[in-house]
């Protein structure tokens, strides 16, 4: 579907009528002819194609984050700011890319774009300057011919120049600006994004046939080059889907969450924080800062991947999603939604509108079980929720596992086991040996079905151990 859309790329204001499926990195390379932004995979893993994203948040505020253009849809851009490579070194070398230089850490120069973009946007985008989350924020970059010991120099010393950022955005960027990082024009529009044309007329809304876009991240992997007319529809183009709030239901704390409330939306959200303790120690579990930038939670789950890590992580919180459709709304468990290898509890037509989970739970695991450490999907994973009584005692008790079945799996038995029961050693191994009767594991390129088995018990033993680190449950089980 075409429609008329108002965004800036660097220093130019374009509105243009484009087809909106069509790909971000397509129309910044060979219409636009900025050929910084490299194609590299086109499956958002290598960030050669990182650009800086600029626009409103729900709140109105003004938001940059690093996103992956191969797999930006150009109909998300409307009201919103792009920043090439081209825009950020309009003025010369920057500081960023002295750090590199100075390092040795780049020699083709193939990736360097996306290095240089993915710790210019960190330093925009106001998280924590250490040297430990500068290297995070590379971690949706690949490079093949330097070697990461000097990319991991330059991203230290450029923590180590940054240290003390103001944490207005307004008064950060201006202050980078005053630094080199960023030419002082571009600085000046990055805080003002364009106003959007609208959705009047596109396909802005919910309402309709065909597939849903959330962030692409699924999607566009899948279809690299969308024909026209596969017209997705485009759940972001509405701030009222991207939102995260504290309710009560008949008393009880409850999370609500809009459909297009995204993996970063979520994991940094004091909201879920408070909800579940300890969720934001899995955050750098699941993909990449560029990935988890646009990835919703919602086409996590109706990706329907058996081994979808966010997925887990929402049964083990005994998440609800509300599906809207012709018919009506309706409201169904999240486990309930799977219903064999990819199939859904989905009517035609029909999306995930939200999602909403309790809010009262005293402690959040998760384990995933990869071929590499960062940025893989899992061969197992599992996430536990309990909620405790001050002696101890668990009072509920919710554990998900993926990849051992066709579909995501809620494991009632062990809850069974661990409600009542205090933590120890013993009941870590009776999940351990549950878990591992659970599921009818396959076997396939990630692992055979008696390694899934396995993971399964050792998962739920390390699940355990990060519940109640005090409790040293590790001596026990390993001796
Ligand atoms: C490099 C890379 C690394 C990744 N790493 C991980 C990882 O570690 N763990 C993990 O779990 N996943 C990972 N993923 C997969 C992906 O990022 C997630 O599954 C993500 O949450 C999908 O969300 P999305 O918004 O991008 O979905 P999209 O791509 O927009 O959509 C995915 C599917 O869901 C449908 N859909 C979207 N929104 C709705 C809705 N509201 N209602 C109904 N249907 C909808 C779409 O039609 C599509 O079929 C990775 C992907 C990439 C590219
Ligand atoms: S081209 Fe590799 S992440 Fe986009
Ligand atoms: S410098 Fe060649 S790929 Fe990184």
């Amino acid at each position: 579907m075409t429609r008329t859309i108002r965004f800036r790329l660097n220093e130019a204001l374009h509105e243009i009528e484009v087809r909106e499926e069509s790909l971000a990195l397509d129309w910044i390379r060979n219409e636009a002819g900025l050929k910084g932004t490299k194609e590299g995979c086109r499956e958002g893993d290598c960030g050669a194609c990182l650009v800086l994203l600029g626009g409103r948040n729900p709140d109105g505020a003004v938001e940059w984050r690093s996103v992956t253009s191969c797999t930006l849809a150009m109909g998300e851009l409307d009201g919103k700011h792009v920043v090439t490579i081209e825009g950020v070194s309009s003025a010369g070398l920057t500081p960023v890319m002295e750090a590199m230089l100075d390092e040795g850490a780049s020699q083709c120069g193939f990736c360097s774009p996306g290095f240089v973009l993915a710790l210019t946007g960190y330093l925009v985008s106001g998280a924590r300057i250490d040297p430990v989350e500068a290297m995070v924020a590379v971690e949706g970059n690949l490079c093949r011919c330097t070697g990461y010991g000097s990319i991991r120099r330059a991203a230290s010393k450029l923590a180590g120049a940054f240290a003390e950022l103001p944490a207005a955005s307004a008064d950060r960027i201006e202050l980078l600006a005053e630094r080199g990082v960023l030419p002082p024009a571009l600085a000046a529009l990055m805080l003002q994004p364009p106003e959007p044309v609208g959705a009047d007329g596109a396909s802005g809304s919910v309402a309709g046939e065909g597939p849903v876009l959330g962030g692409g991240t699924d999607y566009f992997v899948r279809n690299p080059d969308p024909e026209p007319g596969l017209a997705p529809r485009f759940v972001y183009q509405s701030a009222d889907n991207r939102f995260i709030k504290a309710t009560t239901r008949d008393g009880r704390p409850w999370v609500e969450m809009g459909a297009a409330t995204n993996a970063t939306d979520f994991f940094t959200s004091p909201v879920v924080r408070a909800a579940a303790p300890g969720i934001e120690r899995f955050e750098a579990d699941v993909a990449s800062p560029p990935i988890r930038n646009r990835a919703t939670l919602a086409g996590n789950i109706a990706n329907a991947s058996p081994i979808a890590d966010m997925t887990a992580m929402l049964i083990a919180l005994r998440a609800e999603i509300r599906l809207a459709g012709a018919g009506g709304e309706r409201v169904v468990a999240l486990e309930d939604f799977f219903q064999g290898y990819k199939k859904l509890d989905l009517l035609p037509g029909e999306v995930i509108a939200g999602i909403a989970f309790p809010a009262d739970w005293s402690r959040f695991a998760f384990e995933k079980a990869a071929k590499r450490d960062r940025l893989d999907i899992a061969t197992v994973n599992c996430a536990v929720a309990v909620r405790q009584s001050a002696d101890g005692t668990i009072e509920a008790a919710a554990y998900a596992a993926g990849g051992v079945a066709a579909m995501p799996l809620r494991l009632r038995e062990l809850e069974d086991a661990m409600t009542g029961a205090r933590p120890s050693a013993e009941l870590a191994r009776t999940i351990g040996t549950l878990a591992a009767k659970a599921g009818s594991p396959m076997s396939d390129v990630r692992g055979s079905s008696t390694y899934r088995t396995r993971l399964l018990e050792r998962l739920a033993w390390a699940a355990c151990t990060r519940l109640w680190p005090e409790l040293r449950l590790e001596e026990d089980l390993l001796s």
